[in-house]
């Protein structure tokens, strides 16, 4: 919006929350089952496709579910946007197609396997794009993001997930004694200090990656990782949370997760070559910190009858 366009959101608040929808923009309360009817009536400049189921674990305990749900709604939005002429359409895709990297920082052409039926489902959309790019009309950015963090720096949205499986808002809460004490799964990593390593990129920094990529389209299709290319561990960011906050993160040590690699940081040079792209929220603190105001600034989340709720992870 701030962009200048006019902007629809499609959502069955499964998820998400209508209170995070701004003045001035249209909520269709629906599922993306439904966006084909939505898609007929009027002309689009672009389609950003973010729903989805996105747990790794509930994905390992319900593969199908992910392929069906994911997989579907994504070929099925694909065809929508091809039918009624929708030029651009983004995909929310995920660090997770590269399962366990060979190499980091992890780069495009890196290995493709998935670590899960999420990401699995992640990548099926991904080529169904490139058959959609190929043989019909439509251009396509997959966007890879690694792990979003962060709120609105002013403010108005922040993250409110139930369950929560966030590292970071996890960690805030145990701060501010709204959960139990956090479990940093697994102390055994080859990594500097044993814990796993993860690339924190700015929610901010990635709406501005999908402004940036929109324009890109004008020239072709395009697939980018999107990190800030820097890694912090379990324990760099319950150190960055007690700093921001000024208070202990209790937590305990617990076994490593099936299926976590080590080390996750994204190679993000191809979209600052081609776009100009660069990260504004390159600091873990500074990330960390608008996570930390909104959620004092927001003790019940959205504030819907659900509350924060479930244990932290
Ligand atoms: N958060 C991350 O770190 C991260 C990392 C990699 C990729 N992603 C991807 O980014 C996207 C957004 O992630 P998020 O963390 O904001 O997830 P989220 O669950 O907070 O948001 C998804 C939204 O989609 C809606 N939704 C889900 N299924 C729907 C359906 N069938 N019809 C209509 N609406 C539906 C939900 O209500 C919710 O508002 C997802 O596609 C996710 O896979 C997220």
């Amino acid at each position: 919006m701030e962009a200048g366009a006019q902007v629809v959101v499609l959502d069955n608040l499964r998820q998400g929350h209508r209170q995070a929808i701004p003045d001035g923009v249209t909520l269709i309360e629906a599922d993306v089952a439904e966006a084909d009817q939505v898609l007929s009536k009027g002309k689009w400049a672009g389609v950003l496709h973010f729903a989805a189921l996105s747990l790794v674990g509930e994905s390992m305990r319900d593969p199908m579910r992910y392929m069906i749900e994911n997989g579907g709604q994504g070929y099925r939005l694909i065809d929508a946007c091809i039918r009624h002429g929708v030029p651009k359409f983004v995909l929310s895709s995920t660090a997770n197609l590269f399962g366990t990297p060979d190499q980091v920082p992890i780069t495009e052409g890196a290995r493709i396997a998935p670590g899960s039926p999420y990401g699995e489902s992640k990548l099926a959309i991904e080529k169904a794009l490139q058959w959609a790019g190929e043989l019909h009309d439509l251009r396509f950015a997959c966007l890879r993001y690694f792990n979003a963090a962060g709120a609105d720096p002013q403010g108005r949205i922040g993250e409110h997930h139930d369950p929560e499986t966030h590292l970071i808002p996890l960690a805030i809460d145990a701060a501010l004694g709204r959960r139990p004490p956090l479990v940093v799964f697994g102390t055994d990593y080859p990594t500097p200090d044993g814990t796993a390593v993860r690339d924190y990129i700015h929610v901010n920094d990635l709406a501005e990656a999908h402004l940036l990529a929109l324009h890109q389209l004008d020239r072709g299709s395009v697939i980018y990782n999107l990190g800030c290319g820097a890694g912090y561990s379990v324990k760099q960011v319950i150190a960055s949370v007690e700093r921001v906050l000024g208070r202990k993160v209790p937590h305990e040590l617990g076994p490593r997760r099936a299926g976590d690699p080590a080390i996750l940081v994204a190679s993000s040079d191809r979209i600052q070559r081609e776009t100009g792209w660069t990260p504004e929220f390159n600091d873990l603190d500074q990330i960390v910190r608008t996570a930390a105001d909104w959620r004092l600034a927001h003790p019940a989340g959205y504030g819907s009858s659900r509350e924060y709720s479930g244990t932290a992870r």
